[in-house]
C-alpha cells in the first residue's frame, strides 16, 4: 500500500549510518572500503538493482551485481520492486514503478549529463561508469541517498518543473566527495557533507548562475538559522567534529544517525567557502578540490588530513598561520559549536531576494497594504524564491490576525503547492499561525511521504503548539507510524514524549 502501484511489494536498503551492520557482516565503518559481489534471487515480476558497476541478470530471476572499485560499507545498497527503467542521458537512466516512469523520465531527459560533464571538468575523472537514479516509495526518510552509481531518491523531486534538481547535483557531488574522498569517522560527517554542499553550489553557479545559486544557499542558511535557534548555538552538535562516544563507554553509546542536522552541512558549506576565501582565487581553490581529490581518492580520511593537505598545498598560507588567525582558528571551527564565523558573501542572490524580503515586509503589517502587495506578480517567481519568502513570512509569525488567512487565498500557487519544498513551508506557516481551517494541508502532507526533514520540523511545530495542534501529531503520528522509516517513527516518538 506504500507504493504508487499500490500492487507489489518494495523493498529497499538504507545503509547510511551503521544501519547495513543489519543486512550483511561486515567491517560496518566508513574507515574500511573494500569491493563486493552479490547475487540476488527474486520472485518472478520483480528487478533487483544495486549500487554496483556492474549487473547482469541471469535464468531464474538471479541478478548478479559486482561493485569494482573499493567503497565503505555504507554505500553497499539493493532495492527490489516492480520497476522498470528508462534512458535520461548516455551514461544515466531513471528507475521506477511503471505508473511512475513516463514523469520520472520527462523530470531528467537531457540534464544529468550537463551536471556530470561540469563535476569532471571541475573535480576530475567520474570513476563510477554510470550515473543512474531510482526512485523510492515515499516513505524514503531522505531527498537522495548517494549509493555509488544508482543514487535513491524520493518521489517527491518529481515536481513537474525540475524544481527541486539541486538534490541531484548534491549526490553527483558526492561521487567525488564521500564516495571517493570519505570520512574515516562519523565524527566528521561534515568533510562529506560540507564539501559536498561546496561541491553542489560549484556546478550549481556553473549551470545555473550565481544570483539562482546564492538564493539556494541563503535558504539553507536559513535553515541553519532555524536548527541553531531549536537547539541553542552553544550545543555540542553544532560544532563541525563532533564526539560520538563509542558504544563500550561509559558515556553510553551513541548511533550517529541521532546526531544527523544542519551544521555539517551549511557550517561545513561555511567552513570550505572560507578556505576558498583564504585562497582567494576560484580557479585556484578549485584546482586545490581536484588536487584534493587525486590525493585522498578510495581513501578515507580526518580533517587533519583534509587540512593539512591544504597547507601543504597553500605554503604560502601555511606560512602565514591562516590556520590560527584569532577568531577563525581551523580548530575553533572543528571544536567550538555556534553559528559560523565567516559566512560566504550571498549578495549575488540580493536581486531575487530583495523582492521577496520586501514583499514578507508587507505581509507582515498590521494593516495590509493591498496595493502594493497586489503590485508584485509573483507568478514568475522559481520555486526556490518563493521557499525564501515563506522563510521570511515564517520568521515574521504569528503574523497579524486574518493576514495568513489573506495570503492564504491571494496565492493559490502557494497554498494549493504540490511542490514539497513549498508545501513543507506552508505548513510550517500553518502551524506557527494556528491557522486550525487549514490543518488537512499538514495531515495530507504527512501522509503524503516520510521524509525526515520534511516531517521532524512539522512535528516539533505541532507540539510546541495549540492543544489542537498536539491532538492533530497525535492523530497523524498513529496512522502514519507503520509506513515510517523506523529512526524517523522513533525521533517522531521522541518528540511527542512517547518514549
Ligand atoms: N548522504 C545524505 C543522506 C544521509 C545522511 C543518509 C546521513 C543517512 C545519514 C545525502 O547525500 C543528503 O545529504 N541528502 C540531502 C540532500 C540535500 C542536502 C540537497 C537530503 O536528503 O535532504
Ligand atoms: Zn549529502
Amino acid at each position: 500500500e506504500q507504493t504508487a502501484g499500490k500492487q507489489k511489494p518494495y523493498m529497499y536498503t538504507q545503509g547510511q549510518a551503521v544501519l547495513n551492520r543489519s543486512f550483511f557482516p561486515g567491517f560496518d565503518t566508513p574507515s574500511v572500503k573494500c569491493t563486493y559481489s552479490a547475487t540476488v534471487k527474486v520472485p518472478e515480476g520483480f528487478t533487483a538493482v544495486m549500487s554496483a558497476t556492474s549487473w547482469e541478470k541471469q535464468k531464474d530471476n538471479t541478478f548478479v551485481f559486482k561493485m569494482s572499485q573499493p567503497i565503505p560499507s555504507y554505500l553497499i545498497a539493493l532495492a527490489v520492486g516492480d520497476i522498470v527503467s528508462a534512458d535520461v542521458g548516455p551514461r544515466s537512466r531513471v528507475w521506477a514503478e511503471p505508473c511512475l516512469i513516463e514523469a520520472a523520465k520527462k523530470e531528467y531527459d537531457g540534464v544529468i549529463e550537463e551536471f556530470l560533464a561540469v563535476g569532471e571538468k571541475l573535480f576530475g575523472p567520474y570513476v563510477w561508469g554510470r550515473y543512474d537514479i531510482l526512485f523510492m516509495p515515499p516513505s524514503f526518510p531522505f531527498g537522495g541517498m548517494e549509493n555509488p552509481c544508482l543514487t535513491f531518491v524520493t518521489p517527491c523531486l518529481l515536481a513537474g518543473d525540475r524544481s527541486l534538481v539541486d538534490v541531484i547535483i548534491h549526490e553527483i557531488s558526492h561521487s567525488w566527495f564521500g564516495n571517493l574522498v570519505t570520512n574515516a569517522t562519523w565524527g566528521e560527517f561534515w568533510l562529506n557533507e560540507g564539501f559536498t554542499m561546496y561541491a553542489q553550489r560549484r556546478i550549481s553557479t556553473e549551470v545555473y548562475g550565481s544570483a539562482y545559486t546564492c538564493l539556494e544557499a541563503a535558504t539553507g542558511r536559513a535553515l541553519l538559522r532555524q536548527h541553531m535557534d531549536n537547539t541553542g548555538e552553544d550545543h555540542p552538535l553544532n560544532k563541525l567534529r563532533v564526539v560520538i562516544e563509542p558504544e563500550f563507554s561509559r558515556f553510553l553509546g551513541v548511533n550517529p544517525d541521532d546526531t544527523y542536522n544542519e551544521t555539517p552541512y551549511e557550517k561545513g558549506y561555511c567552513f570550505v567557502s572560507y578556505l576558498a576565501h583564504l585562497v582567494g582565487d576560484q580557479s585556484k581553490f578549485d584546482a586545490f578540490l581536484q588536487a584534493y581529490v587525486n590525493r585522498f581518492k578510495f581513501q578515507s580520511i580526518t580533517a587533519d588530513d583534509a587540512l593539512g593537505f591544504f597547507l601543504e598545498y597553500f605554503p604560502e598560507l601555511k606560512e602565514k598561520g591562516v590556520d590560527s588567525i584569532p577568531g577563525f582558528e581551523f580548530d575553533r571551527w572543528l571544536n567550538t559549536p555556534g553559528w559560523p564565523p565567516y559566512l560566504p558573501d550571498l549578495s549575488p542572490g540580493e536581486q531575487l531576494m530583495k523582492p521577496a524580503d520586501e514583499l514578507a515586509e508587507l505581509w507582515a503589517a498590521d494593516s495590509l497594504n493591498m496595493e502594493a502587495i497586489e503590485a508584485v506578480d509573483i507568478t514568475a517567481w522559481r520555486t526556490y524564491q518563493l521557499v525564501y519568502f515563506l522563510d521570511q513570512v515564517l520568521q515574521k509569525s504569528p503574523l497579524p490576525e486574518g493576514n495568513v488567512e489573506t495570503l492564504s487565498k491571494m496565492y493559490p500557487k502557494i497554498s494549493k503547492a504540490q511542490n514539497a519544498e513549498l508545501r513543507l513551508r506552508w505548513c510550517q506557516i500553518i502551524l506557527k499561525n494556528n491557522l486550525e481551517a487549514e490543518y488537512s494541508k499538514v495531515k495530507d502532507f504527512l501522509h503524503s511521504q516520510g521524509k525526515q526533514k520534511y516531517t521532524l520540523p512539522l512535528y516539533r511545530a505541532m507540539w510546541g503548539g495549540s492543544e489542537s495542534a498536539r491532538a492533530l501529531a497525535m492523530e497523524t503520528f498513529s496512522a502514519t507510524a507503520p509506513q515510517l522509516h523506523v529512526n524517523v517513527q522513533n525521533y517522531i516518538k521522541k518528540i511527542l514524549g512517547l518514549e
